[in-house]
């Protein structure tokens, strides 16, 4: 019903160079396929071009997502990139919300929200994020604080295909820091992000989109997130710095 999906996060790091052997590195990895794992690869913007060229002449199974956006057409607003430019240079997902922009670059649920509504205008598949820090998750409130990210994150959005929206569940507390989340903590909030979903959308839609699991995901510790009902693959970061490792997270799912 829902194919696993295992994206990496390689927030700002590689060089285009080092982006390019990395792509390389990770098409040779994966050269049998991922089976029914859908793949993602989120470079810096910079990285973008250098990845969709590997991505095309090795034919490699994966796909192309950026790390940002900005929802207007065009214009004057500078260092920005508007979905057109990622559409045309190749990329296929975006991610939007994750922590480290909400916190470092104060963005809102708001703007998150006209960043998914302008991608999907686009056809490219949002990859939204959400997840609480660690004072909310010692206070208990985790569940409700997610559940009211994703209602205002989602706010008028159109799902007519529910595999071309993604929500990836990170929090804020396990990212980075090796202390990953347990396998039912994951759960716990996953499903609460279905139910909601299922409230918005409708059940039907809900249990098509995937929702992934983000905080120090590792190799060793994938398989694990991945049996429980609502989590449907991994945003990877550190791990996917490396083609060994992140190609044996995406063998883990297949
Ligand atoms: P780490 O896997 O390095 O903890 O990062 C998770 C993340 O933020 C992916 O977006």
């Amino acid at each position: 019903m829902r194919n696993r999906m295992i994206a990496g996060n390689w927030k700002m790091n590689k060089t285009y160079t080092e982006g390019v052997v990395l792509a390389q590195g990770l098409a040779k990895e994966l050269a049998d396929g991922t089976g029914d794992v859908d793949v993602v690869v989120c470079p810096p913007s910079v990285d973008l071009k250098g990845v969709a060229e590997v991505i095309e002449q090795e034919k490699a199974p994966f796909a192309l997502g950026a790390q940002n956006v900005y929802w207007e057409e065009s214009g004057a607003y500078t260092g920005e990139t508007a979905p057109d430019m990622l559409t045309n240079i190749g990329a296929t997902y975006c991610i939007i919300g994750h922590s480290e922009r909400r916190g470092y670059f104060h963005e809102t649920d708001e703007e998150i929200n006209k960043k998914a509504k302008a991608l999907m205008a686009h056809g490219i598949v949002p990859i939204s994020c959400c997840g609480e820090p660690l004072e909310v998750r010692e206070a208990g409130k985790h569940v409700e604080f997610v559940v009211d990210q994703i209602k205002k994150d989602t706010e008028g959005l159109k799902i007519d295909d529910p595999s071309k929206y993604v929500v990836a569940y990170e929090p804020i507390w396990a990212i980075g820091t090796g202390k990953t989340a347990t396998a039912d903590d994951a759960q716990e909030v996953c499903g609460a992000i279905r139910k909601t979903l299922a409230e918005i959308f409708g059940k039907e839609t809900a249990d098509g989109i995937r929702v992934l699991y983000g905080g120090s995901a590792k190799p060793n510790n994938v398989a694990g997130f991945l049996e429980k009902e609502d989590v449907d693959g991994a945003l990877v970061g550190g791990a996917s710095l490396k083609a060994d490792s992140f190609a044996a997270m995406v063998k883990a799912a297949m």
